[in-house]
This record gives C-alpha cells, structure tokens and sequence, in this order.
C-alpha cells in the first residue's frame, strides 16, 4: 500500500454499474432505449470533474429493465432506478459527498410497477 493510499479513506461505494443495454422497438423495454447511454456519458463527465472519485462501468443489463435506466452501487449497494441525463451533476454531486440515504430517496426503485407482460 503506497503512502497516498493510506491516507486515502476508503468509500463504502468505489464502483458504480449503469446499464446501456439497448432493445429496439417496443416488446421488451430497456435502459438504453429510455436515456441510459445519454446518461452514462454525463455521469462520467461529473464524475471526471470531482477528480474521478468513482469508478464508472457500462453494462448490458441488471435485470431491471422495465424501470430503467437501471445504475446498482457496489459492493453490495443499492440499485438506483429512473435517473436521466439531467440527473448526472446531483448523482455525482450526492455520490462524492457519501450521501447515500438522500441518493437512494431520489432514484429508488419504484414499488409499483409492474414487469410489462411479453407481447403474444
Ligand atoms: S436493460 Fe437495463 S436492466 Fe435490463
């Protein structure tokens, strides 16, 4: 461990997943198709802006499609469910300073929707 990383506290969420997946048309819903990659692109300019306090990564699903854009913080976080572009400077700004209860009342996964049925 080098000096520098000693005196660096860790944070309880160094990662941070968002899906991009992307499903054309209108069977199956997804995160891409509802502002993920738009998204992803912002965070990842906030996050460049606060000196890269976080590790962004692009995925292809976390199985919640149908109440995306779909982020999950790890180790073992929160999903964060619904935010847009627009949302990236509070999502970095909330992230840098640990505010992880007032993160998670802004994008929490919503309780009622339901999965959409497949189409016959
Ligand atoms: S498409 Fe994003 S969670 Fe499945």
């Amino acid at each position: 461990m080098s000096e520098t990383d000693e005196d660096t506290p860790q944070r309880r969420y160094p990662r941070l997943k968002v899906c991009v997946n992307y499903r054309a048309g209108d069977v199956l819903p997804s995160c891409g198709a509802k502002g993920s990659r738009e998204l992803a692109q912002s965070l990842q300019e906030e996050i460049a802006k606060r000196g890269d306090f976080i590790t962004l990564e692009t995925v292809h699903c976390l199985g919640k499609c149908h109440i995306g854009p779909t982020l999950k913080l790890l180790p073992y976080g929160p999903f964060l469910q619904r935010a847009q572009a627009a949302d990236a400077a509070c999502i970095a700004d909330l992230l840098h300073t640990e505010s992880y209860d007032t993160l998670e009342g802004k994008f929490s996964s919503p309780v009622d929707v339901e999965p959409p049925q497949r189409k016959p």
